[in-house]
């Protein structure tokens, strides 16, 4: 899977998952824009990936910084054949104790974000000929969960801009795709881990309610994002794509091995 002479913009990626899809997209061969809130950590993670990376500045919500950088990009390196919609952010609680406020910061983030960046990078891969967009949501967003009204609904939406992007942009040659990741970076649920602890044995037990035990490390997102991002994904749009050891195969019940 060769990158290239493609330009990648990857969103979130100053640490976890969006950090070592970055990694994965430069060792492919593309020259690769990491963006983020995270200043110090983005410039650092940019840095140890050498010259073909860069750090910019971008918070997601917020449409004249995807201008800037857009028109920072174009600048420099003349086109943009790759976005990869990674920044998110998690909240953990009951709806009663949900805030509104709380639920539009999610949606916000995880599902105008990604809006924001397709509508923004979109008629620079048409000037450049096309593109690809790879949209990084969750097994959240392919079936419910408690205690997650807002991840859930944010992950679910932004599955069905994946689909609707791709329906609209095919004639464009821009492909739009999304991978449901089954695990991550654990700094993300660090807020509730003083909680989660405390019932860390049904947290244990539904990880390993899965045809292959525990959550997906985030170098198997990554060889998915660069996998529907190269060539070899040609003939792929609108998917979304379990990265998730088979929790969405089903229910594995130990006994019946047994039977
Ligand atoms: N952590 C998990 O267990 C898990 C599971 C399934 C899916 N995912 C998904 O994987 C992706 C990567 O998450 P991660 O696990 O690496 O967690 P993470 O918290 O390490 O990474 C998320 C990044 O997004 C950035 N971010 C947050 N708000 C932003 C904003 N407004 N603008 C720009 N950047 C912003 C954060 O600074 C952070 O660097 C996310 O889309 C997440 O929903 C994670």
């Amino acid at each position: 899977m060769d990158l290239r002479d493609r330009v990648a913009l990857v969103t979130g990626a100053a640490r976890g998952v969006g950090a070592v899809i970055a990694a994965r997209l430069a060792e492919a061969g593309a020259r690769v824009i990491l963006t983020d809130v995270r200043e110090e950590e983005g410039e650092r993670t940019a840095a140890d990936l050498g010259p073909s990376a860069r750090f910019l500045r971008l918070d997601v919500t917020d449409e004249a910084q995807w201008n800037a950088v857009a028109s920072q990009v174009i600048e420099a390196d003349g086109h943009i054949d790759v976005l990869v919609n990674n920044a998110a952010v998690l909240h953990m609680g009951a709806i009663a104790s949900t805030t509104p406020e709380t639920f539009r910061r999610v949606l916000d983030v995880n599902t105008t974000g990604p809006f924001l960046g397709t509508r923004t990078v979109v008629p620079h891969m048409i000037a450049g000929g096309g593109g690809a967009i790879v949209n990084v949501g969750s097994v959240d967003g392919l079936f419910g969960n408690n205690g997650l009204s807002a991840y859930v609904t944010s992950k679910f939406g932004l599955r069905g801009l994946t689909k609707a992007a791709a329906l609209e942009l095919g004639r464009d040659g821009i492909r739009v795709n999304y991978v449901a990741s089954g695990g991550g970076n654990p700094e993300m649920y660090a807020p509730w881990m003083e909680r989660i602890v405390t019932f860390l044995d049904e947290t244990i037990a539904y990880q390993n309610d899965r045809a292959i035990p525990g959550g997906a490390p985030p170098e198997a997102i990554a060889d998915a994002v660069l996998f529907l991002t190269s060539d070899a994904a040609a003939h792929i749009t609108g998917v979304e794509l379990p990265v998730d050891n088979g929790a969405t195969a089903g229910h594995f019940i130990p006994g019946f091995n047994r039977l």
